[in-house]
């Protein structure tokens, strides 16, 4: 399993359901890594490509965006933690609010997902966050507490498992909560249990080259999830350079 202590940043590239062949051969060779390897860099292509990424790829890692929550068996269709394991993935988004929404994945398969990617190896990078209109009833921590307790394992530590906190209405909004509430958030999230306090954490929704390095300095920020600015090589140079 990656060393995620050994880092002190991480940027994540969440292509969701964009990208082929040509698209990756051409985003490997335009794409400037950083000099500073204390920063943790992970594509997370389709799940298609993935072989494809982890054969070409230059420094930085690979990431799935879903795996199955059961280890093997008659699930046509699935793709097991097991089976990301073989192709050198070494990390996986789980739990997006799209998955969420539109997939009607629950906590509970969440958390059995995440189980199965630890039991393999991997880390998991479990996504939390509010929709508007629960930020608007003022309920988000209340939320974020409840996703938190049950989509988390109790297997998950630090070394493990990184958590995302991505409020869905900014997800390729273009708007984003501003930055004392990004890190407020976050510090909640850190504080709500002893156990996250040594945790990563990242924030993702509309990150782009123009606010990544203000929001990944923050105190409790560890780094970002990028969804559509992630597909423009010179803008997620741009991030991860900065
Ligand atoms: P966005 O997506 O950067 O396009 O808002 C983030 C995500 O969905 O992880």
């Amino acid at each position: 399993m990656i060393k995620l202590d050994n880092f002190s940043s991480f940027f994540v590239a969440n292509w969701k359901l964009n990208g082929n062949f040509q698209f990756i051969s051409q985003f490997i060779a335009e794409i400037s890594l950083p000099r500073d390897k204390s920063k943790c860099i992970v594509i997370c292509p389709t799940s298609i490509h993935l072989y494809y990424m982890s054969k070409n790829k230059k420094e930085f890692y690979v990431g799935a965006q879903n795996v199955s929550q059961h280890k093997d068996g008659a699930f046509t269709g699935e793709i097991s933690a097991d089976s990301l394991s073989d192709l050198n993935v070494n990390f996986c988004i789980v739990g997006h609010s799209e998955r969420r929404q539109i997939f009607c994945e629950k906590n509970e398969e969440i958390k059995l997902k995440s189980v199965n990617l630890i039991n393999n190896n991997l880390i998991p990078i479990i996504c939390v966050g509010e929709t508007l209109e629960e930020k608007e009833k003022g309920i988000t921590n209340d939320i974020l507490e409840e996703q938190l307790k049950k989509s988390i394992p109790n297997s998950s530590n630090f070394e493990n498992t990184i958590i995302a906190y991505e409020p869905v209405w900014a997800i390729g909004t273009g708007l984003t909560p501003t930055n004392e509430d990004i890190d407020d958030t976050h510090r909640f999230i850190r504080e709500h249990n002893d156990k996250f306090n040594k945790f990563k954490i990242l924030y993702g929704g509309s990150v782009k080259a123009d606010n990544a390095k203000l929001i990944t300095s923050l105190l409790n920020v560890d780094g970002a999830l990028i969804g559509g600015a992630s597909l423009k090589t010179d803008e997620f140079t741009k991030i991860i350079q900065d």
